[in-house]
């Protein structure tokens, strides 16, 4: 790969920027100062800017705790994506939310450039489990959790695989309940339209957790990290 690529891939700069690095010097490969922006890089070269090693890293993986109020997309002319929110100098080229998130939904999401594993976290095949919680409007009931459990018919018809409802609290009084819910698939709004079908509004929603990924209670809304090696691992066995 051309020099002038990886540094640009690895967001040093934009080409041109990185054409001014290489003019003045500062780019060395295996201690060699480099002269033109078309020398090229080979795996174990080490390549540094004005001494400081620049490792090429060709995927990137995100655990994103989004925050209400923004889209999981990777651009729109009117409102901030989730790409948005990442510092600039980690908005690699061909990142993408893995799924989507209503826009006022929170939670785990991640985001990466790995084409592949997004495809495969997403196939319809796989039924990776995805885990929300969420405040409810109204008491829901062990028939809820039992029409759930049977796979329910949307308004629509859309049939569902079986999902796991669980009541971790009714407010009488505020006539509200929180519940947890594992489902296999990530069908449109489906969580709320779960609910619709049995009458009830869903008020808040929020991820916890997606295969073997679990949102870190570190990250506030909006903040992120890279994933650990472990996470990934684990989770490509997810998509498997
Ligand atoms: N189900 C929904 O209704 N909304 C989401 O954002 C995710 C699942």
């Amino acid at each position: 790969m051309r020099i002038d690529k990886y540094l640009a891939n690895m967001n040093v700069g934009s080409r041109k920027e990185v054409h001014k690095l290489i003019k003045a010097g500062s780019v060395t490969i295996n201690g060699q100062k480099v002269k033109t922006p078309k020398e090229k890089v080979k795996e174990n070269d080490l390549v540094e800017v004005n001494g400081q090693e620049i490792a090429y890293q060709q995927y990137h993986y995100f655990l994103f705790n989004k925050p209400k109020g923004v889209l999981s997309a990777t651009e729109d002319l009117h409102q901030k994506t989730v790409i948005d929110l990442l510092k600039s100098k980690d908005r690699y080229k061909g990142l993408a939310p893995v799924g989507r998130l209503d826009k006022d939904t929170t939670g785990l999401l991640l985001i990466t450039n790995d084409g592949q594993l997004n495809h495969e976290l997403l196939a319809p095949t796989k039924h990776v489990d995805k885990v929300y919680e969420a405040l409810v409007a109204g008491q829901v009931s062990q028939q809820t959790v039992e029409d759930f459990a049977a796979g329910m018919k949307l308004k629509d018809d859309t049939v569902l695989k079986p999902a796991k409802l669980e009541i971790l609290s009714v407010d009488e009084s505020q006539d509200r309940s929180k519940i947890r819910i594992t489902i296999k698939e990530g069908k449109y709004h489906q969580i709320k339209r779960m609910f619709g079908a049995v009458g009830m509004k869903v008020l808040e929603l929020d991820r916890l957790q997606m295969g073997s990924l679990h949102l870190d209670p570190q990250l506030k809304r909006g903040q992120y990290r890279e994933l650990t090696e472990a996470e990934l691992e684990k989770l490509k066995k997810s998509g498997e």
